[in-house]
Parts: structure tokens; C-alpha cells; sequence
């Protein structure tokens, strides 16, 4: 199973799949190509670091979403891919109904809430500032509602009383890193 990777940021959890997959933990996925739609994002390092290729694609004229000559660009690159699955990891950017139907059931994100609790930015600090006492990560199969689709997996973290939004953070991207790859190894296993 072909995967590539989109992301914005400093892509932990790339690293945690490319990890997986040096460890032969990701069962029959192939991460061959890792695509950020900003030039200087984090994530694009860790394609070197594993041998995995990495490239800045240009998603103008939008900023916030992708759509139009940028997200025609994307559609020809993850063609030309072969991509089985996409995986949205850290993709700050909305995805339009283009992309989603030429990649209709390949697309999956991963969220940081209990969805469909606080969907949308900043998923940590809304269960943060909402006092909850359990709170986790989602991934989703990608549709036009964003962080709406069909839920995949979830994995669940506790806040204790002497958590901080900082301690807190940190075991949200620490289930993370977990669940995100063993759901593609889990979705390869059934490709
Ligand atoms: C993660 O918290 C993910 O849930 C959210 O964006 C963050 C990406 O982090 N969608 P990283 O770039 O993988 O470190």
C-alpha cells in the first residue's frame, strides 16, 4: 500500500510512521513520499532523515484551503504517486470536493480530540479550556465536512489534576504517535 503524507508543521507524526515503518511495524504500507505545502515546515526534514522523499508542493492562491491551480497541482503530483492512501498529518489547510472525490476512501486525518467533540483548530486547547477530563485523538476518513467523516480509531488520554496544557499537549501527541501508525498498518493489512 502506497502512502504519502501531507503535512504543514514540524511533522511528529510523520516521524512516528517513518519510525514504524523502519521498525517493520507498519505491516504492508510504504511511505513513499512526504508533500508540505509550506517550503521551510518541519516535516520535511524527516524524509531525509529516513530516505523517504520530501517536497514543498505550491498550494496558491489559497491560504487557508486548497483548491484551484494548487490543489490541480496536488491532484497530478499524488497521481502520478500512485498513492493508495493519503494521510493528512498536521495539513493545515482545508480540502476541497475535488481532492476528495479523485481520492474518494484514501484520504484519512488524524485529529487531536475525541471527535466529534471540538472539531476544527486547536483541538487541545478547546478540551483544555472545557475542563474535560478525557480527551484523545481521532482518525477519520476524510469527506467535505471537515473532521467529520467516518471515524477510523481512537485512543484516549486522561487529564490529571496536576496536568498543564503543556504536560497535557504532550501525552496527546505521545497517543499520537501511536494510534496514527497502527492504523495504517491495521488499513494495509486489509488492502
Ligand atoms: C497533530 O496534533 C495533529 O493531531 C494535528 O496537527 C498536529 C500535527 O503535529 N492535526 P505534527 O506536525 O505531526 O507534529
Amino acid at each position: 500500500m502506497r502512502v504519502v503524507i501531507l503535512g504543514s508543521g514540524t511533522g511528529s507524526n510523520a516521524e512516528a510512521i517513518l519510525q514504524a515503518q523502519r521498525d517493520g511495524a507498519l505491516a504492508a504500507a510504504e511511505v513513499v513520499q512526504i508533500i508540505a505545502d509550506k517550503p521551510d515546515a518541519g516535516i520535511l526534514a524527516h524524509g531525509e532523515t529516513f530516505g523517504v522523499p520530501a517536497q514543498y508542493l505550491d498550494p496558491a492562491p489559497f491560504k487557508t484551503k486548497l483548491e484551484g491551480v494548487g490543489e490541480d497541482l496536488y491532484i497530478d503530483t499524488i497521481t502520478a504517486l500512485r498513492a493508495d492512501l493519503i494521510v493528512l498529518a498536521g495539513f493545515m489547510r482545508v480540502i476541497k470536493p475535488k481532492f476528495i472525490r479523485t481520492f474518494a476512501g484514501k484520504i484519512i486525518n488524524l485529529h487531536p480530540s475525541l471527535l466529534p467533540s471540538f472539531p476544527g483548530l486547536d483541538g487541545i486547547g478547546q478540551a483544555w479550556r472545557r475542563g474535560v477530563k478525557v480527551s484523545g485523538c481521532t482518525v477519520h476518513y476524510v469527506t467535505a465536512e471537515v473532521d467529520g467523516g467516518p471515524i477510523i480509531d481512537q485512543a484516549t488520554v486522561r487529564i490529571a489534576p496536576d496536568d498543564t496544557l503543556v504536560t497535557f499537549a504532550e501525552k496527546m501527541h505521545a497517543a499520537e504517535h501511536e494510534l496514527l501508525p497502527a492504523v495504517i498498518a491495521r488499513l494495509s493489512e486489509r488492502y
